[in-house]
Order: C-alpha cells, then sequence, then structure tokens
C-alpha cells in the first residue's frame, strides 16, 4: 500500500534497480544457432521452449496464413535480446505481456528485444504475431510449405517449422503443442496428437489439435485441404486417425490400403521397440507432388508418390519405426543421423521377412553386393554424412548394413535386447551415435569401437560381413 505515495516514476526507476544494475554487464544476446556444426544458425541459445499454442487461420484458396503463436519458455542464461526462426511477417511481439522491439536478421532469424532484459532461470511468455504467405518466403533457394491444389503442407526435414510458426527449430529443444486452425466450411486442417474438438460459425472451421508429449519442431506439422477422416484404433489401445486427400486420382486406393495398416504396423514394431511412446496415432496423405514421407510426429506425412505403384506397407514401417527412432529418441545433433534413418530402414528389412519378401539379412547381402567398393555409396559415411548427404541413400542402407553386422558380432538375443532397451533408455530425449555405441556395448558386454568404426566411419567398403550368429 505505502508503494502509492511514491511518484510513479520514482517507482519505475525503483523496480528497474531492483531488476537489473547489479548485474547488468552479464546480459548479453542469445546465440543465433543452438550449436549444430552441421547447421550453425539453426536453433538458437539462451532458452528452452515447452509449450507451443498455435492459433492461426488459413486461406487456401490464396495460402495466406496468419495468427499467433505463444511460446511457454524459460531462459537458460542472462539476456538481453534472443532469436526465434521464422520467415513470415511479424507484425508484433510480446514478451512477459510487453511489447518487446524485433528485426530480422540473417537467412531466417527473428531479432527480438525484450523492454526489460530477462534474467537465467525465469518464465518467458513469448507472444508473436504474424501473417504471410508461406509458399512465397524462401531461405537457402528453397521452401519446405508446399501448396496444394486445395491448399498447403508444411513438412520437410530437417527445417520445416520456419514457415508456419516461430520457434528455436533444433530437435535439442521439443516441446509440447496445441495446434488450432480456422479453415473455411469444407477444408480440414490436419496436425499432430489429438483432434480435441472442431466448432464451426460464420463458414470458418476451426481444428484443435493437441500433441501432449515432447516434440521436436520438425515433427510439427500442418497440412490443409480436402480431405477424408478415417479413425480406428490399434490392438494396444491407441487412437488412429488417418487423413487422405479427395483429390489422389489413382492412387487413392493404394494410399488407403496402405496407411489404414498403420494400427497394424505400430502393433508389430512394438514387439521389436517396446510400447507406442505417444498417445495419438495415424498418417495422412496430401495431394502433393512432394517425392519425400517424413515422420512427423504421431501422424507421419505420405506423398500420393509412395503409392504410385500399389500398396506400399514398407514406407508406413519406415514412418512408423521413426516415432520411436526419431521422435521418441531424437538426434542430438544432425550429425547423428543414422539414429533415425538406420533403424527406421532396418525395420523395413524385418517387415520383409515378416511378409516373405526375403530375410534381413539376404537385404543386407543384396546391398553389400550390389554397390561395388568404388561406388560413391561406400565414400558416404552413415555415422557423419556431412550435411549435404544427410539424406543419402547410404545412410539408409549402409546404416542398416550397419546393424545387421551388429546384430551378426553380438547374436540375435543383445541386438533385439538394445533394440527394444534404447528407446526406454532415451525416452522424450536426444542421444548420438557415440551414445548408442556405448549402449550397445553395455547390453552385449563387447566392445564394439572397431565394428562402429568399420560400418560407419570408414570411407571405403568394408571387407565381407563378419560370419553369422551360430554359423560358426
Ligand atoms: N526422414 C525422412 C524419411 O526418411 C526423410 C526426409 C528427407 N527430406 C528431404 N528433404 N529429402 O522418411
Ligand atoms: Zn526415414
Amino acid at each position: 500500500m505505502h508503494r502509492r505515495l511514491i511518484a510513479p516514476g520514482a517507482l519505475a526507476a525503483a523496480s528497474l534497480m531492483l531488476a537489473i544494475p547489479a548485474s547488468a554487464a552479464s546480459f548479453s544476446p542469445g546465440a543465433p544457432g543452438i550449436g549444430d556444426p552441421y547447421y550453425p544458425d539453426y536453433g538458437n541459445g539462451g532458452y528452452d521452449v515447452s509449450h507451443y499454442d498455435l492459433r492461426l487461420k488459413y486461406q487456401p484458396a490464396t495460402d495466406e496464413l496468419e495468427g499467433t503463436a505463444t511460446l511457454l519458455a524459460r531462459t537458460t542464461q542472462d539476456l538481453s535480446r534472443f532469436d526465434l526462426d521464422f520467415l513470415l511477417d511479424v507484425s508484433e511481439v510480446r514478451v512477459n505481456g510487453a511489447k518487446a522491439s524485433f528485426t530480422t536478421s540473417g537467412e531466417h532469424e527473428l531479432e527480438i528485444t525484450p523492454k526489460s532484459p530477462l534474467a537465467k532461470g525465469t518464465s518467458v511468455t513469448v507472444v508473436v504475431r504474424y501473417s504471410g504467405v508461406p509458399s512465397s518466403k524462401q531461405a537457402y533457394g528453397f521452401t519446405s510449405w508446399h501448396r496444394t491444389p486445395d491448399g498447403g503442407v508444411g513438412a520437410n526435414e530437417p527445417e520445416a517449422a520456419w514457415w508456419w510458426f516461430p520457434s528455436n527449430d533444433h530437435p535439442l529443444d521439443k516441446a509440447t503443442y496445441d495446434v488450432s486452425v480456422l479453415v473455411p466450411d469444407g477444408s480440414q486442417a490436419i496436425s499432430n496428437g489429438t483432434l480435441q474438438s472442431t466448432s464451426s460459425r460464420l463458414g470458418w472451421t476451426r481444428w484443435n489439435w493437441r500433441s501432449d508429449k515432447p516434440q521436436a519442431t520438425y515433427l510439427a506439422t500442418l497440412a490443409v485441404g480436402r480431405f477424408d477422416l478415417t479413425t480406428g484404433t490399434t490392438d494396444g489401445g491407441i487412437p488412429v486417425v488417418n487423413a487422405y486427400s479427395k483429390d489422389l486420382g489413382a492412387n487413392a486406393g493404394a494410399a488407403r490400403a496402405s496407411v489404414e495398416r498403420t494400427g497394424e504396423i505400430a502393433d508389430w514394431l512394438s514387439g521389436y521397440f517396446g510400447p507406442y511412446p505417444f498417445d495419438a496415432l495415424g498418417g495422412y496423405v496430401p495431394n502433393t507432388t512432394t517425392g519425400y514421407a517424413l515422420e512427423t510426429q504421431t501422424r507421419p506425412f505420405y506423398s500420393p508418390r509412395q503409392f504410385a505403384n500399389g500398396s506400399n506397407t514398407s514406407v508406413v514401417v519406415h514412418e512408423l519405426a521413426h516415432q520411436w527412432y526419431g521422435d521418441l529418441v531424437s538426434v542430438r545433433g544432425w550429425k547423428d543421423i543414422w539414429i533415425n534413418e538406420g533403424f527406421a530402414r532396418y525395420a523395413q528389412w524385418l517387415w520383409s521377412e515378416h511378409e516373405d519378401e526375403g530375410t534381413a539379412q539376404e537385404l543386407a547381402d543384396y546391398v553389400y553386393a550390389s554397390h561395388p567398393a568404388d561406388d560413391t555409396f561406400w565414400t558416404v559415411r552413415p555415422g557423419d554424412p556431412g550435411p549435404e548427404n544427410q539424406f543419402d541413400i547410404a545412410v539408409y542402407d549402409r546404416g542398416a548394413l550397419a546393424l545387421q553386422a551388429l546384430r551378426n558380432e553380438i547374436g540375435d538375443e543383445a541386438f533385439f535386447a538394445v533394440l527394444k532397451g534404447w528407446p526406454q533408455k532415451h525416452a522424450y530425449g536426444n542421444a548420438s551415435v557415440a551414445d548408442f555405441q556405448r549402449y550397445a556395448e553395455e547390453v552385449s558386454g563387447q566392445p564394439l569401437a572397431g565394428l562402429f568404426d568399420t560400418w560407419l566411419f570408414q570411407p571405403s567398403k568394408p571387407g565381407a560381413p563378419a560370419a553369422r550368429g551360430a554359423a560358426i
């Protein structure tokens, strides 16, 4: 009460003095990157986001996206300012309620200077109001927002968020998400997790999605278009929601015949990897010409092209295997991409065996034999491929071959114990290739440095794979 006796100006000065002077010198800008050597300006320094609330409106006819992102974060250093990664046009930023100044820099940085500096270890709420046409924005010469005849879809790796929400864009900073998108009646908005509700008024429908387990930014997705939704439940009791563009043409049957098996395949994978780690599941197929699929958390993205030759359960196995290897346990840095792709490919080999289409060993032998020693395939080192080769076929095929070599070295019992134990050991976190080697050594009781070096780190074709299991 007695504070009211103090003149307003004096009060402001007094509280400012409490907040800053003693340590003002230690307040510095957060780094424009989180410290990933492959992508030095991806992610940011100085804070950690725990939750993204994205309340958006999207007009499919014009590809206009607008809305508000509210980020709940905690500072990890004394901050005079900090960055978010973002490309759309920002109209206002508030930090802890107060208007902040902001500017753009670099390829995709939004530099925010709060009215008052932020002390280390404190909660921060950042509100960003924005709008833009995501397909018109490029960074490094490309866009991850794919326009479709009836809308658009944001999905790419390692960068997708810049085109639709401001973020700390690196797998090291996982968070939960509420994604609420207003679209014209007759269109649907698809995202991760559980569809909490939809509601319509004034010709617009709001779609409310919640992803309530830690999720990396590149695994957040948004698609708007005209979709048919299907629902189901896995044997394990997980609700399944799939979405198919109404415009898949000749690929429509094969897409459904594959993605509708999502629940069955997730149950089958849980036999190898342990319980399915999220509380929602599904897949979606927009009418995009994009060539790849992506393991967007709980609800992978598939391109119709994957179903051009008929059903393709193998790609469903691949993207669902990533739910454990990639999503539940994510890379520590992008150099660790093998702990995603090597395992998702190996899961496809196990599925092939299950389907009587060739055993994992036969597929490993085939990959080994089909690349002669002078093939550049062997110059790619899956354990540290470089950003230019992050998604090279060798990361996948040579990566899975490395797992077959590991299996033959430590035997089936230890190998499958490792496959199942690893997702639990690092659940909802991050890990590296080196962490995986240590874990395999721990479980098998064998030193494995030589094997890992040969199969993951040498730029040359290894000698014939070691003799197999019980054969000797
Ligand atoms: N993780 C995805 C998959 O293996 C690959 C994404 C490749 N990204 C790209 N832009 N080509 O299914
Ligand atoms: Zn993959």
